[in-house]
């Protein structure tokens, strides 16, 4: 495999492929998220990111993972499915508990939904202000010891909250919101520090969110220049751009379309120039010598 990026000490194609518009409301059928799994796992991808929380509610709590558990049957080696727990969905709200106890249940759920007896990449999904951090994962790190878990990721978490987890159990990846509309981890430093301690660096609604995906990037002039010079999409550049402004950065766009998905994974090979980096990053407010 060309030009992969490590998460841990595994080789991961430099682009992964975001689960959570396949079981959202508004989703698709699903033979057509699972086409998008295919194209995707064709095209080389071996990182898959999910959670319990992506379902349209409650009542269906580890939706995508069972549908990811699904699309892979036969062909599940190799690949690295990374899921996050301590969401919950009442009544279709976003709602957090991430104490010890709902973690060991819904880590106890993932591995089934998932038809596994080891979650590969297990991340906790959002710090709970009722909650220690300290506690939360501590439970991660327990189930770790146990064999359930093989690697423990956080998410959402700011610098303070990824220096405290390292203290507490070995963290390989910080999943976090990074995109041309969102830089806030470059300024907060959340990437460098990833970049110090070789954690990867999973940016969450990379291209803008599901809803705004489909213009959000090409809105930036210098992201549709660039697209046109290149003859590729918006969203193919603006990956590009994520990924040359870090050797930890691992994009995971969310697709439910074979198409998209395919598109994206191709910014793996796109070659955006100095100036048009440097361009790219002042219109996102990122200062350009980081890009
Ligand atoms: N940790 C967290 O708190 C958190 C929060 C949000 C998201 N996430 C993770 O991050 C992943 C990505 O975020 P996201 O799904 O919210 O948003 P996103 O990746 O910014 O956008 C997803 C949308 O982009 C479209 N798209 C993908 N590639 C495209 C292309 N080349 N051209 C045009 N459209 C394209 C897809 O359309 P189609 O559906 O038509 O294919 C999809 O609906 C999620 O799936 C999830 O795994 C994590």
């Amino acid at each position: 495999m060309a030009n992969t990026r490590k998460l841990a000490d595994a080789d991961v194609f430099p682009i992964g492929l975001g689960g959570m518009p396949m079981s959202l409301a508004g989703r698709p059928e699903e033979a057509r998220s699972i086409r998008a799994i295919h194209a995707a796992l064709d095209a080389g991808v071996n990182l898959i990111d999910t959670a319990d929380a992506y379902a349209q509610d409650d009542t269906e709590v580890g939706h995508n993972e069972r549908l990811i558990a699904k699309a892979l049957r036969g062909r599940r080696d190799g690949v690295i499915v990374a899921t996050k727990g301590g969401h919950i969905r009442p009544g279709g709200s976003w709602a957090i508990d991430s104490s010890p106890r709902h973690l060991r249940e819904a880590c106890e759920a993932s591995l089934k939904a998932l038809e596994t007896d080891r979650i590969d990449l297990y991340q906790l999904h959002r710090p709970d202000s009722d909650v220690p951090y300290a506690e939360s994962i501590g439970a991660l790190k327990e189930l770790q010891d146990e064999g359930k878990v093989r690697w423990v990721g956080v998410s959402n978490a700011n610098t303070d909250q990824i220096e405290e987890a390292r203290s507490i159990v070995e963290i390989v990846s910080v999943q976090n919101q990074l995109s041309l509309e969102y830089t806030a981890p470059v300024e907060l430093g959340e990437v460098a520090l990833c970049e110090r301690y070789g954690l990867a660096f999973l940016p969450w609604s990379p291209l803008g969110g599901i809803s705004s995906a489909s213009d959000a990037a090409g809105a930036h002039d210098p992201v549709s220049d660039a697209a046109e010079a290149h003859g590729v999409s918006p969203q193919r550049v603006a990956l590009a751009w994520l990924l040359a402004l870090s050797p930890v950065m691992i994009p995971i766009p969310g697709a439910t379309r074979p198409e998209t998905i395919t598109d994206s994974l191709q910014a793996a090979e796109l070659e955006l120039s100095r100036d048009e980096l440097d361009a790219i990053s002042e219109a996102a407010g990122v200062a350009p010598q980081r890009a």
